[in-house]
């Protein structure tokens, strides 16, 4: 019921021509897949470029951020509307990213999220836990934080758009994946959290798994009940190696 989705966050890498490369390889390799949706958030600067490159593929395009503000003097930003005219159905959101370098907060996150919906976008919300959070034994509070305060005052609709990710910190960029039990715990948690939130949306709600997502290891993470997809980094710039992520590791 909850169709998985698999999503590669470029971060600051790949410029025009190689992003429009690789997404040019990547559409006829996956060009049969049709039960699991497939999205590649690039740099701003090649957002326009790969939306009409997936145009009529299988692929669709996200922003790895965006401004909360509609327009106006806010030198360097990106509103959500300009994301949209670009060509994307999606948005990231509160990456940890964003967190530890450029002072993302939980009302921040809110505040882009509500944004993003008004433009019609997808935010694919982010949360996770520090190292040191998970040995302090603090992790399910600060995931039930992120939850509850980035994602609040939605209304019913609203509420059943949004994706979750849950990308543990240490896991980020590290090789060090969560075991697909350690994140199905927490996925199944955030599930919990969100439907007391807002009831029954919960259960179609799409909760990604990111943190050093392989070939090799998307396909035990992927039979986990409450893991309905991944928001890949590394693994997700090479298009044979996004091409198994998409198809669960075959
Ligand atoms: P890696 O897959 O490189 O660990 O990055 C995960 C991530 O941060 C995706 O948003």
């Amino acid at each position: 019921m909850r169709k998985p989705l698999m999503a590669g966050n470029w971060k600051m890498h790949k410029t025009i021509p190689e992003a429009v490369a690789m997404v040019k390889e990547l559409k006829s390799k996956i060009a049969d897949v049709k039960d699991v949706e497939v999205l590649i958030c690039p740099a701003f600067t090649a957002l326009y470029s790969l939306a009409n490159e997936a145009k009529g593929s299988n692929i669709k395009i996200g922003a790895q951020n965006l401004f909360w503000e509609p327009k106006g003097a806010f030198t360097g930003e990106i509103a959500a509307n300009m994301v949209t005219d670009a060509g994307c159905s999606y948005v990231i959101i509160g990456h940890s990213e964003r967190r530890q370098y450029f002072g993302e907060t939980d009302e921040t996150v809110n505040k882009r999220i509500k944004a993003a919906l008004n433009a019609g976008l997808i935010p694919i919300v982010c949360v996770g836990e520090t190292l040191n959070e998970r040995e302090s034994n603090v992790t399910f509070k600060v995931i039930e934080k992120q939850v509850r305060d980035g994602i609040k005052e939605l209304t019913a609709e609203e509420s059943a758009k949004i994706v979750i990710a849950y990308e543990p910190v240490w896991a980020i960029g590290t090789g060090k994946t969560a075991t697909p039990d350690q994140a199905q715990e927490v996925h199944a948690f955030i599930r919990k959290v969100y439907s007391e939130m807002y009831g029954s949306a919960a259960e179609g709600t799409r909760i990604l798994y990111g943190g050093s997502v392989k070939p090799d290891n998307v396909a035990e993470l992927m039979k986990k009940e409450d893991i309905d997809g991944g928001l890949v980094g590394g693994a997700s710039l090479e298009a044979a190696s996004f091409e198994k992520l998409v198809k669960f590791g075959k």
